[in-house]
């Protein structure tokens, strides 16, 4: 049966989660939390594009302490060391979705095999994996590093196809990030969108194969 990818952050896990760190880490304002929370992962996503397209690469966990750094400085906050690597070992600490463990255990049962694909690096995929429960429910945990570059980069799903053992065209990927979506689609998979937030889609790549709601959803489609 066909291969089922899963995206991590923002997937099969919270990012919000590592909110809750910034907050209990840096003493500030509720509403600078939110910034600097969303400021941090839009740098975050930002550093992966701009790495890919400067044909540079450093793994994603030194991306999101490079991400971390410019926004506390961004923001005129510059805590001890210590208690940046407290607030970034959140990101080893995230809580999965709702239904994240179903849905990979039903995919599997119905015969699926079923795996990550994420730009983390192995090193945080697997500690996240085992602290979020998940490790024992999935087959495969990819990662872009693989190949030191970053979806949405077509090599990326395309070395995916090659870990499965399957044609890219009947792989199927399941992201809650639409970039990530129209990256997947335009290298050939087959693509579950999870519209959490009632976005539109994205203006570049190819439509979502489906679009639901919720990793429920994705389940129910893919089953
Ligand atoms: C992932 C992030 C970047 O690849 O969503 O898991």
């Amino acid at each position: 049966m066909a291969p089922v990818c899963f995206d991590m952050y923002g997937t099969l896990c919270d990012t919000g989660t590592a909110a809750d760190k910034l907050a209990d880490e840096l003493a500030v304002s509720e509403a600078l939390v939110a910034q600097l929370d969303t400021g941090w992962r839009t740098k975050q996503l930002q550093y992966s594009y701009q790495l890919g397209m400067m044909e540079e690469y450093r793994p994603f966990w030194q991306v999101t302490r490079d991400a971390l750094d410019y926004t506390l400085s961004r923001f005129d906050l510059d805590p001890d060391q210590e208690t940046r690597l407290r607030i970034m070992a959140g990101y080893e600490q995230l809580s999965p979705f709702p239904g994240a463990i179903d849905a990979l255990e039903t995919l599997r049962d119905a015969g699926h095999e079923v795996a990550v694909l994420s730009n983390g690096n192995p090193a945080m995929l697997e500690t996240l994996a085992e602290d979020a429960g998940l490790a024992p429910h999935l087959d495969a945990v990819i990662s872009a590093d693989e190949v030191e570059t970053y979806k949405p980069a077509p090599v990326v799903y395309e070395n995916t196809a090659d870990e499965l053992d399957a044609d890219i065209g009947d792989c199927r990927l399941v992201s809650a990030n639409s970039w990530d979506v129209a990256g997947a689609g335009s290298a050939g998979m087959e693509t579950v969108w999870i519209n959490r937030l009632r976005d539109p889609f994205e203006r570049i790549g190819p439509e979502p194969g489906a679009t639901v709601a919720d990793l429920a959803g994705a389940e129910a489609i893919l089953r």
